[in-house]
């Protein structure tokens, strides 16, 4: 299947990965190089595993969860199949962060600290309070086969923006706790002063704003919406210079009965961006 602007995809997914690799292995050189390591014992070493959690799971693994139906590979792959991956993720993360807030409450019972007292922890756990209730919409909307389809294309808009609003707000909430953490954590020498661990965990809190600010653009990119269920069946060999020009012609169609998923609103969105020349 053609892909519009195809290498610009693949350098803005190329980028994506490489630097929530690079933060991956940012987070975890923090914790065992300049911190207490990991364990699991009611002390700094079990706090440790709530940022490193956070930024593998419930930043990372949710950032390629969010772009998985992009990758125009997967796009021969059936939708079911694409939407097992994509909840698989979701869940993933979330089993992520939830062990890392148990991580972050059981250290602070074990050292008698308050619970959510910081604005950090009211949004972090707003993220994750709304992001358990979209999976949880997301499984019953669009796995389970008795949810009628004016209701799944009716809910995908909102689908679609409270998984980037939560997703957005994940990163405010990781960048919030690097702050905190650095000012509690940096006494002799202080924050202030910039020791090399200020500065190398400032450079992971802009690797996160620079992984969130490419996921975002690419999920936004109208031309690299998966295409819909209608139009793929409509295009029987894959890979053949055609296959572009007819997916034009087929996404300018509003109705589609196959895929009732939001690919109608895409191809909205789509028509209209492209008509006034936003669209690359
Ligand atoms: C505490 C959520 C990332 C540092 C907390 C608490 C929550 C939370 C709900 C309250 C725990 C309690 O009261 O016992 C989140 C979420 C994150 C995230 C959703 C998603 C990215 C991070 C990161 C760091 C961090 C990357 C960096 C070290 C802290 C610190 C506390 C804390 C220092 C204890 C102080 C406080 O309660 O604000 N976090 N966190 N957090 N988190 Fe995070
Ligand atoms: C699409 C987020 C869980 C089904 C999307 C999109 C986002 C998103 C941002 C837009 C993707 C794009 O435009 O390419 C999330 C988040 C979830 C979650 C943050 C977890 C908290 C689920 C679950 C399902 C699901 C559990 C159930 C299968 C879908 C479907 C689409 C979609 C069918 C439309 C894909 C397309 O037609 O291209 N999701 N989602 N989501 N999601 Fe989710």
């Amino acid at each position: 299947m053609a892909m519009e602007n195809f290498k610009q995809f693949l350098f803005a997914l190329s980028a994506a990965v490489s630097v929530g690799f690079v933060s991956t292995i940012f987070v975890l050189r923090w914790v065992f190089y300049f911190k207490e390591g990991l364990a699991w014992d009611g002390e700094f070493a079990e706090f440790n595993w709530h940022p490193v959690l956070m930024v593998t799971g419930f930043i990372f693994m949710q950032g390629i969860a969010i772009v998985v139906y992009r990758l125009p590979w997967t796009w021969k792959c059936s939708k079911l199949m694409m939407k097992f991956i994509h909840a698989g993720l979701n869940i993933l993360a979330f089993i992520f962060a939830v062990i890392s807030l148990v991580a972050v409450f059981d250290f602070h019972n074990a050292q008698n600290i308050p619970n959510m007292y910081s604005l950090h922890s009211w949004v972090g756990l707003a993220a994750v309070i709304l992001y358990s209730l979209q999976l949880v919409l997301g499984v019953c909307i669009y796995l389970i086969p008795i949810t009628p389809i004016y209701l799944r294309a009716a809910f995908m808009p909102l689908h679609v923006y409270s998984g980037l609003f939560i997703f957005a707000s994940v990163i405010t909430t990781a960048l919030m706790g690097i702050t905190e953490k650095l000012i509690f954590g940096l006494k002799y020498p202080k924050y202030k002063d910039s020791p090399p661990e200020a500065n190398f965990v400032n450079v992971l809190g802009v690797l996160i704003v620079v992984f969130g600010a490419i996921i975002l653009w690419i999920v936004t990119r109208p031309s690299w919406k998966r295409p819909s269920e209608q139009v793929l069946r409509s295009l029987p060999t894959y890979g053949d210079g055609s296959a572009g020009t007819k997916m034009g012609t087929a996404l300018s169609q509003q109705t589609d009965p196959i895929d009732p998923e939001g690919n109608g609103d895409a191809r909205r969105r789509s028509g209209k961006l492209e008509d006034s020349g936003q669209v690359n």
